[in-house]
């Protein structure tokens, strides 16, 4: 173990959001969860999750949304802290204090974001250096997108999606962000995604040809063309106002547009930065999303910053 390890007393890493490019449903499981085979890609939208030495286990959110964050047990980030502290030995209370960019209940995996970053921060605080199997194991218990924020970058998810398999795709894509300002219950999603499709035979759920293409050329067209979410129409069913958020996008010049994850977060897809600009000015003047936000993708997974955002 080299010496820095052994002498830090806080660690802070940033963590990106998530779109699912496309999200394709299985047939719901007998344990509660459906297999899935979904593109996440990570956007360059971050939280920073600092963790500091301390007497007792404690988590405090800092942001513009920081007051819809549970405090508790509930906290996922904790319970990612108090699991690895379980799996390891050398695992001591920590103060975990997260600085949220990421929309909360947004479809974005901001919940599982900080989990990813808790991970990887504990460890290094505490010098374990565990293998990526172990994080990767922690991650699965803890929630279904948790493995991909560890990694990052374009990946494909299977199994509930805690299987994450990288994609090798070229481009580097220019998304805005629709926000709500409810979130949704991925759980609440899911249920009514298998109401609607009741009766219907579901098949096992596999990556479309189609978007495997689009990766591979990098053109943000065919992207566009290519993006699907089954969770779509549930999402809009919950939440009728989204139909409009997604046309009012398309109309004010996106290339493609899609409801990201479980929602209420619908992602736009431009063509560059300038675009990008263009859609958030049109999006914000026209009242039509609470709030605006761009980012581009795919960035890194979970990583360490030696300067914190905020101190
Ligand atoms: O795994 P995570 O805690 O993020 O999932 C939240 C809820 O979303 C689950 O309790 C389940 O109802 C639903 N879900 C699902 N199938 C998945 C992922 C999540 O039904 N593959």
């Amino acid at each position: 173990m080299s010496p820095a390890r052994h002498t830090r007393t806080r660690v802070t890493v940033r963590v990106p959001a998530k779109v699912n490019l496309e999200l394709v449903v299985g047939p719901a499981r007998a344990d509660g969860y459906h297999d899935l085979s979904t593109v996440f890609h990570a956007v360059g939208l971050y939280d920073e999750v600092t963790v500091t030495r301390a007497p007792q286990w404690s988590v405090q959110v800092r942001g513009p949304y920081a007051d819809r964050v549970p405090t508790g047990p509930e906290n996922l980030a904790l319970a990612a802290a108090h699991r690895l502290a379980q799996a390891c030995p050398g695992g001591e209370p920590v103060a975990i204090s997260i600085d949220k960019e990421i929309p909360v209940a947004g479809g974005m995996a901001g919940g599982s974001a900080d989990a990813a970053a808790t991970l990887v921060a504990c460890d290094l605080l505490w010098g374990m250096d565990a293998e990526r199997d172990l994080l990767d194991a922690v991650a699965a218990g803890l929630g279904s997108d948790v493995n991909f924020a560890l990694t990052g970058g374009t990946a494909i998810g299977s199994g509930r999606g805690e299987r994450v398999a990288p994609v090798l795709g070229r481009g580097r894509y220019h998304w805005v962000f629709a926000v709500s300002d409810e979130g949704l219950s991925t759980g609440d999603v899911f249920a009514e995604c298998d109401r609607l499709r009741a009766g219907e035979q579901i098949p096992a759920p596999e990556p479309s040809p189609v978007m495997m293409t689009a990766l591979r050329s990098g053109e943000p067209a065919a992207l566009a063309a290519a993006m699907s979410n089954d969770l779509q129409e549930a999402a809009f069913s919950l939440r009728p106002q989204l139909r409009e958020v997604l046309a009012a996008g398309l109309e004010y010049g996106a290339l493609g547009g899609v409801v990201s994850g479980s929602g209420p977060t619908v992602a736009f897809l431009v063509s560059g930065p300038e675009g990008a600009l263009d859609l958030a000015v049109a999006l914000t003047a026209s009242g039509a999303a609470h709030d605006v936000k761009r980012a581009v993708g795919p960035v890194h997974g979970a990583h360490l910053v030696e300067t914190p955002r905020v101190s």
